[in-house]
C-alpha cells in the first residue's frame, strides 16, 4: 500500500521536525510580531488610549531602580498585576504595557515570597520604607523579608551621565541640561534615598485610575 504523505512525515523524524519547527514558528510570529507595532505595547497609553504620565527616571530614581536590581528584591517580588479580581482587589489596577515603556530591563519577576509592589507607590510614607528597609521586623512582626542595613551608605554619583547617556540611545528623552544637572540631583542623597523614591514612584501613573 502506498504510504499516505501524512505517513511520509510522521515517520522520517528530520522532515517532521522540520515541518514542526515551522509551524510553531508561524503561531509564535503571529502572536508576537504585531505586539512591536501596537500602540497599546509600545506607547504610554492606557487601554482605551488615555495617555499615561510616564517619564524617564530622574536620577534618583534610576539610582534607586539599580539598587533594587543589585539586592536582587525581584527574587521575592513581582512588578505586575494581572486582570484577576483576586489581584485587582489586594494590590489597585492591574499593570498595563504602557507603564512600563522607560523600565529597561522590565522588573516584572514572577516570584512572590512578599507582596507585588507594581503599585506600592504612596501606599506608605518613606519613614515607614526606611525602618522597614533597615529592620522590616520592626514594622511587620512576622515579616521574613531580609534587613538591608548598609543601604544607609552615600549613592554612587560618578556614572549617573553615562547611564542616563546609555538610555537615551535607546530612546529615553532625556535632555542634554538634565544629564549635566544629574550628579547634583544625587550630592549628600544615600542608597536609601534612592531606593525609597524609586518604591514611592512605583504604579503612581495608574493609580487614580480605577
Ligand atoms: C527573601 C525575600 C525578600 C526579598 C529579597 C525582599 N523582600 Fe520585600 N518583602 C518580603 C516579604 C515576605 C514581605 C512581606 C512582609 C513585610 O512587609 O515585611 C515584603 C514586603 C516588602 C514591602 C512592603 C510591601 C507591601 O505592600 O506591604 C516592600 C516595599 C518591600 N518588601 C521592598 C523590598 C525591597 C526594596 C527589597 C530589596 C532591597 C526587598 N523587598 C527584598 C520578602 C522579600
Amino acid at each position: 500500500m502506498a504510504q499516505s504523505k501524512h505517513e511520509f512525515i510522521e515517520r522520517s523524524v528530520g522532515w517532521l521536525i522540520v515541518l514542526t519547527l515551522l509551524t510553531v514558528s508561524v503561531g509564535g510570529l503571529v502572536e508576537i510580531v504585531p505586539l512591536f507595532f501596537q500602540k497599546t505595547t509600545t506607547t504610554a497609553i492606557d487601554r482605551t488610549g488615555k495617555p499615561l504620565n510616564v517619564k524617564p527616571y530622574e536620577p534618583l530614581r534610576l539610582v534607586g531602580r539599580d539598587i533594587y536590581v543589585r539586592e536582587g528584591c525581584y527574587n521575592c517580588h513581582s512588578q505586575m498585576i494581572r486582570p484577576f479580581r483576586a489581584e485587582t482587589e489586594r494590590y489597585g489596577h492591574y499593570s498595563v504595557a504602557g507603564e512600563y515603556i522607560y523600565d529597561r530591563p522590565f522588573q516584572w519577576g514572577s516570584k512572590r515570597t512578599g507582596p507585588d509592589l507594581a503599585r506600592v507607590g504612596g501606599r506608605y510614607s518613606d519613614e515607614w520604607h526606611r525602618v522597614h528597609l533597615v529592620n522590616p521586623r520592626d514594622v511587620v512582626p512576622e515579616s521574613n523579608m531580609p534587613a538591608f542595613p548598609w543601604l544607609q551608605r552615600p549613592v554612587k554619583a560618578d556614572d549617573i551621565e553615562d547611564k542616563m547617556r546609555a538610555l537615551q540611545t535607546l530612546g529615553h528623552p532625556y535632555t542634554a541640561e538634565e544629564i549635566a544637572g544629574a550628579r547634583a540631583a544625587l550630592e549628600g542623597k544615600s542608597e536609601m534615598d534612592a531606593i525609597v523614591a524609586y518604591l514611592q514612584g512605583l504604579g503612581i501613573v495608574l493609580s487614580n485610575f480605577k
